[in-house]
């Protein structure tokens, strides 16, 4: 049977987000349904408002998200009802040319569900990112949901299905970080944050911090920073080369997506270094570089879109590491709030003030 919950929608450009009844329908084949029992706010949630993304409005918003599978569809075996999992935005497709290179963290076609929530009225939700987890139930493809140990509380592992999965992958798997790598983090919220705590996981010897904002700088530190630079006071640039034996570092990660921070990643880098560009850009940015020194230093300029993430293997491993004290998840979520605050939390977002806001359901 369909089901109507409580959802936070998107009705049209640049409006406030609404609390609206929504219709979830029964799991089609490889469809589940899942009950989100907690889901962070990100900054995607605030572009599709602002029809930043496409103009596909209503949108129902949340992706970052932990939950119960509630049922399946027919043919699903992979999740079962009553599994506890995180949902994801790479459900791989197996068959399309990245899957088959063996390359799935690239899948060109990943999966959503097939059939669409509705208001009441039947009009077609288009769910943020194929989520749409600011609700009490939702409808998404089998492959979107990754069981991980449930002794993980639902308001931290959620944070692995977007911004800090993009972090900490933004290091781990594009940057490749290894023991003994010098690391750069340009702009240091809960992505750049999660970058830093990626890096020093990957045991990276120096890992300087830089931001505009001291109160970002302390919390870089507890992330793992060895160096914090405000780039408002100190060239960015010379910082980096300074913390560096004066080479700049092996791996310089821009977590903003600006061109003027780009370029000083891409002068803080050592010769032979990699760049990861994680920040998103806006579609009218534009770069401006001498061609002679991308030559010049060799290495690679790379982007990790997702964290370059395999959700099967990293989720599950991910949240072990943090049940084993390893990895700090729960300092990214700086405070929890109910499903009628997304408003005030896209708000405190845009002033700096939090690293995530997650919403948290009533169990
Ligand atoms: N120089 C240095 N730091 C800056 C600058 C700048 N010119 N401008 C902003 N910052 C800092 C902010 O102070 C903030 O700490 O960058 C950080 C950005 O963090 P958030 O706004 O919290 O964003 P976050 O969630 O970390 O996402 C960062 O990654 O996934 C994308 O869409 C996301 O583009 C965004 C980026
Ligand atoms: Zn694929
Ligand atoms: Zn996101």
């Amino acid at each position: 049977m369909p089901v109507q919950v409580q959802g936070v929608v998107a009705r049209s450009q640049g409006a406030p987000v609404t609390l609206e009844t929504i219709v979830v329908p029964d799991p089609g084949p490889g469809e589940a349904r899942v009950r989100p029992l907690a889901c962070g706010v990100c900054h995607t949630d605030l572009h599709y408002r602002e029809g930043a993304i496409n103009d596909d409005f209503p949108f129902l918003l949340g992706h970052e998200a932990a939950g119960i599978v509630e049922s399946v569809g027919p043919d699903v075996t992979d999740v079962a009802p009553g599994d506890y999992v995180i949902l994801n935005w790479r459900a791989v497709c197996g068959t399309c040319r990245a899957c088959l290179r063996g390359r799935p963290w690239y899948c060109f076609s990943s999966h959503n569900a097939t059939q669409k929530m509705t208001l009441l009225d039947g009009t077609e939700l288009s769910p943020a990112l194929g989520i749409g987890a600011f609700a009490e139930m939702t409808l998404v493809a089998a492959g979107q949901c990754t069981k991980v140990d449930p002794a993980a509380p639902p308001e931290v592992a959620g944070l692995l299905g977007c911004g800090v999965m993009a972090g900490l992958g933004a290091a781990l798997n594009t940057g490749n970080v290894g023991r003994g790598d010098t690391v750069a983090v340009i702009g240091c919220g809960g992505v750049g944050d999660a970058a830093i705590a990626g890096a020093r996981l990957a045991g990276a010897r120096v890992i300087v911090a830089v931001d505009i904002d001291d109160r970002k700088l302390e919390l870089a530190r507890k992330f793992g920073a060895t160096h914090v630079v405000n780039s408002r006071q100190t060239d960015a640039v010379e910082a980096i080369r300074e913390a560096t034996d004066g080479f700049g570092a092996d791996v310089v990660i821009e977590a903003i997506g600006r061109p003027d921070t780009y370029e000083q990643a891409f002068f803080a880098r050592d010769l032979a270094g990699t760049v990861v560009l994680v920040g998103v850009p806006s579609p009218d940015m534009r770069l401006d570089l001498p061609l002679i020194e991308y030559f010049g230093r060799g290495g690679a300029l790379k982007s990790s879109w997702y964290g370059d993430c395999l959700p099967s293997r990293d989720f599950p491993m991910l949240i072990d590491l943090y049940l084993q004290d390893r990895l700090p998840l729960q300092d990214f979520v700086s405070e929890t709030i109910g499903i009628g605050d997304v408003e005030a939390a896209f708000d405190k977002m845009h002033h700096g003030d939090v690293l995530r806001s997650v919403v948290v359901f009533d169990r």
